[in-house]
C-alpha cells in the first residue's frame, strides 16, 4: 500500500534547515547570498522565524511583519517550501519582564528569572492570549501564501512548571480524573506514610514518596503539552485549514511521552543528534537507538510520512569533544532516517549566527559563507541523491514483528522502587531485543500496548509492567488465534495507578495464561551473569545463553520450559518458558539476556516465521538494511568496507547500474538498490 502523499505533496524529499534571516536584516548582503547559496545547494525547505519574536513585536501589541514579507516572496519565486514557526519557544525579553507570570517556577518554588528559550509556563492566561495574537496575525497575514507548507509550532517543547497556576491547572486535572480525593486515596494508596489527602490542593507534584503520583504528574505534562500545542494551532487550523501543523520531537526523552503529543499533530517530525563516530566500538549501538527512534516515531502516524526536522550537517557546539563529521557519515545518518520512513531530512541550521552560544555549532553556511567548504558541498550532494530517490516517496514500509513501547510502563517501572530500573534501563532492554532484527533486516513496529497488534506474527513487549485495560485479553486473543507474543520479566506487575496486581504474577489472568508464576525476582550488580542452560530437545533448539542481572525466579504451571538457570538457589528452575494456546505461543522471558542470547532466542522463531528481510542477500551485522517498497536502502555503521552479497538482482540507484552480486560500502558507506 502507498501512502496518499509526500508530507508536503512537492514530489522531493525535503531538504533544508532551520534559517534565521531575522539576525541578519542589517546585513541584506548575506541574505542575498543565502538565496545563491540555497540554490547552488540544492536545498529546498526552510524553517523560518523560530526565535524571531521581538523581531515581529518589539513593543507590546506593536506588529510588523516587513522582512518577513520579503523572505515568503523570495521562497516562493525560488520553490522553496517554508515552515513558519509560531515564535512560543523565546517570550521576547520584555514580555518576560512585564509579566512575571509567564517565567516558570521551578522545583523549588522559585520563580526563574528572565531566562532566553523553552521556559514559559503552560497555563498563564497572559502567555497564552499572547500567543494567541501573535499566531493569529502570522496565519492572517500568510494564509494564501504560496510559499507556506507547514506550521512549525513552538519549538522543542519540553519542562515543567511549578506555579499556583499550573497547580491549580493539576488539582483540577486530578479532580476530574478521579472524581474524588477518597478515590484517588484508594487508588494511590494513601495510607502510606499518611499521605492521605484531604483538599486537593494538598497534592504536591514534588512528593516523590508516591509513585503513582509521580506517574500521574508525567502524565499531566504531557497533557499540558499536548494542550499548549492545541491552543496554539486554534488559530492556525482556523485560518489555514490546509496547512499541517507539526512540532519538533526530540527523540525517546525520559519525561515526554511522544505518543501522546503525536496525537495532537498532522505531521510527526524529530530532531535528532546522534553520536555517529565512525571508530567508536559502540557505534552499531548507537544506529541501532536511532533506528528505533525512527520507527517508534514512523509508527505514531503510520499512514503518513513523518520528517527530521533537525539534524546536523557537522559537529553539534554542546557535544565535547567537538568531532567533525567524518566523510560518509552524514548521507548514511540521513539515509537511515529515509529508510525508516523519513521523507525530509532537515538542520540545525541552514546558516551558522555571528553571535551568542550556538555560533560554532555545524550549519551548511559557515562564517567562509562559502560554498566551498565540506560540509556545504556534502549537502549539495546529497540533494543531488535525494533527486535520483524520489521513486522511495510514498512508499510504505511492512513489518510483521511488532515491539510494544509504552510510556506508562517504563515511568510506573522506574517509580516504583527496587527495580532493576535507572532512566535508560527501559530503552536499553527494549532496544536490545530490537537489535536482533535491525541485524537481520527485519522490520520492526513499534507502538504502546492501546494500539492493535492483532494482525502481526510476533509480538514482544519487554518489561511490559502496567497492564492497560484489555491488553490482557487482547493479548489472549491474539495467541489463541495463532499469534507468537513474547513477554520478559516485570511484566504484568501493575495496575494504570501502578498499584501491585494481586494474586501472584504476572497479573490480570496472565499467570494462568502463561503457565508460570513468577514468584520473585533477584536484582543483582550490573555484571552478574549466569549461563541459561537450553531444555533438552527444547523446540527452540536453544543452547546455553548468557543470562544477565535480573532474573525473574518462577515456577511452571503449566507452562513448557524451553531453558533454566543453571546457578544460584534457583539452579533449574526455569528462565525461558512457552505455553501453547489455542493456535499461538505464549513466551515468557524471565531472564535478562545479552543481545547474543536475545539473538539466539529470536533466531529459530524468525525461520519459523520465515520473516521478511529487507535484503535478498547477506550484509555484515554493522550493515543497517531497510526496505521501502521495492527498494533497499543500505548504510554500514562501521570503520571497516562491508561486503554485502546480493542474492537478488538489484539495480544500484544511483549510478544506475546492476548492482551485480556484491557490493562493497566504505567505511560509513551507504547505498540504495531497487529490485532490478
Ligand atoms: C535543538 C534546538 C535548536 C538548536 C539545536 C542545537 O534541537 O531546537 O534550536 O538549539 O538544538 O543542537
Ligand atoms: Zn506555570
Amino acid at each position: 500500500m502507498s501512502k496518499p502523499y509526500g508530507i508536503l505533496g512537492a514530489g522531493r524529499f525535503l531538504h533544508g534547515g532551520d534559517y534565521n534571516p531575522d539576525q541578519w536584516l542589517k546585513t541584506p548582503e548575506y541574505i542575498d547570498d543565502d538565496f545563491r547559496l540555497m540554490r547552488e545547494s540544492g536545498c529546498n525547505t526552510f524553517s523560518i522565524g523560530i526565535f524571531a519574536w521581538t523581531s515581529y513585536e518589539k513593543k507590546e501589541g506593536v506588529f510588523t511583519f516587513d522582512w518577513l514579507d520579503r523572505i515568503m516572496d523570495r521562497m516562493a519565486e525560488e520553490g522553496h517550501n517554508v515552515i513558519l514557526a509560531t515564535p512560543s519557544g523565546a517570550k521576547p525579553s520584555w514580555m518576560a519582564h512585564k509579566y512575571p507570570e509567564i517565567r516558570r517556577v521551578d522545583r523549588l518554588g522559585l520563580r526563574e528569572p528572565v531566562m532566553p528559550r523553552h521556559n514559559h509556563c503552560w497555563t498563564s492566561p497572559v502567555f497564552r492570549e499572547k500567543v494567541h495574537t501573535i499566531n493569529t496575525e502570522l496565519a492572517t497575514r500568510y494564509k494564501d501564501h504560496p510559499a507556506l507548507k507547514m506550521w512549525h509550532i513552538s519549538n522543542e517543547y519540553s519542562g515543567e512548571c511549578y506555579c499556583d497556576l499550573c497547580l491549580a491547572r493539576w488539582h483540577q486535572w486530578l479532580e476530574e480524573k478521579y472524581g474524588s480525593l477518597d478515590n484517588l486515596n484508594d487508588l494511590w494508596w494513601g495510607g502510606f506514610w499518611s499521605e492521605t489527602f484531604t483538599d486537593w490542593r494538598e497534592i504536591d507534584p514534588r512528593n516523590t514518596a508516591m509513585d503513582s503520583l509521580e506517574v500521574d504528574w508525567h502524565r499531566f505534562t504531557n497533557f499540558q503539552l499536548a494542550d499548549f500545542f492545541q491552543w496554539e494551532a486554534i488559530p492556525l487550523r482556523k485560518i489555514t485549514p490546509n496547512i499541517p501543523c507539526t512540532t519538533n520531537f526530540m527523540g525517546a526523552n525520559e519525561g515526554l511521552d511522544y505518543s501522546t503529543i503525536a496525537e495532537v499533530v498532522d505531521i510527526v517530525t524529530d530532531d535528532q543528534y546522534p553520536c555517529f563516530y565512525i571508530d567508536d566500538p559502540d557505534l552499531v549501538k548507537s544506529a541501532v537507538s536511532v533506528s528505533f527512534k525512527d520507527d517508534l516515531f514512523r509508527c505514531f502516524k503510520p499512514d503518513r510520512p513523518w520528517m527530521l526536522m533537525e539534524s546536523c550537517p557537522d559537529a553539534t557546539q554542546w557535544r565535547l569533544p567537538k568531532r567533525l563529521k567524518r566523510p560518509g557519515v552524514h548521507h548514511a545518518e540521513m539515509l537511515q532516517a529515509i529508510g525508516h520512513g523519513a521523507e525530509g531530512t532537515c538542520y540545525f541550521q541552514w546558516r551558522a549566527g555571528r553571535g551568542s552560544c550556538e555560533k560554532f555549532h555545524g550549519a551548511v553556511v559557515d562564517h567562509s559563507n562559502s560554498s566551498e567548504t565540506r560540509v556545504f558541498q556534502t549537502v549539495a550532494d546529497l540533494s543531488k541523491k535525494y533527486e535520483k530517490l524520489t521513486g522511495i516517496l510514498g512508499t510504505d514500509i511492512k513489518s510483521d514483528v511488532a515491539i510494544i513501547y509504552d510510556w506508562d510502563c517504563k515511568w510506573g517501572f522506574r517509580h516504583s522502587g527496587g527495580m532493576p530500573s535507572d532512566n535508560y534501563a527501559y530503552d536499553r532492554n527494549i532496544q536490545d531485543h530490537y537489535r536482533t532484527f535491525w541485524e537481520q533486516g527485519i522490520s520492526v513496529d513499534i507502538f504502546r500496548s492501546e494500539r492493535d497488534f492483532s494482525g502481526y506474527k510476533l509480538v514482544i513487549a519487554p518489561i511490559l509492567w502496567m497492564l492497560k485495560e484489555g491488553v490482557a485479553e487482547r493479548i489472549k486473543a491474539y495467541v489463541e488465534a495463532g499469534g507468537i507474543f513474547v513477554m520478559t520479566y516485570c511484566s504484568g506487575v501493575a495496575d494504570e495507578t501502578n498499584r501491585v496486581l494481586m494474586g501472584g504474577l504476572p497479573g490480570g489472568g496472565l499467570r494462568e495464561f502463561f503457565g508460570l508464576w513468577n514468584e520473585e525476582i533477584d536484582v543483582l550488580d550490573p555484571g552478574s551473569t549466569v549461563p541459561v542452560v537450553g531444555v533438552a530437545g527444547n523446540e527452540l533448539g536453544l543452547g546455553t545463553l548468557n543470562g544477565l542481572h535480573v532474573r525473574a525466579v518462577s515456577h511452571l504451571e503449566g507452562a513448557t520450559p524451553l531453558a533454566t538457570y543453571s546457578g544460584d538457589f534457583y539452579a533449574g528452575s526455569p528462565a525461558i518458558t512457552v505455553n501453547h494456546v489455542g493456535k499461538g505461543k505464549a513466551i515468557y522471558v524471565g531472564a535478562l539476556l545479552d543481545v547474543a542470547g536475545l539473538r539466539d532466542l529470536y533466531g529459530p522463531i524468525v525461520a519459523s516465521l520465515g520473516l521478511e528481510k529487507a535484503l535478498d542477500g547477506t550484509a555484515p551485522k554493522t550493515v543497517a538494511t531497510q526496505k521501502r517498497g521495492d527498494y533497499v536502502l543500505l548504510e554500514n555503521f562501521s570503520n571497516e568496507p562491508a561486503t554485502v552479497i546480493l542474492t537478488g538482482k538489484y539495480v544500484n540507484v544511483l549510478t544506475d547500474e546492476p548492482a551485480g552480486a556484491e557490493l562493497v560500502l566504505e567505511p560509513a558507506g551507504s547505498a540504495v538498490l531497487v529490485a532490478a
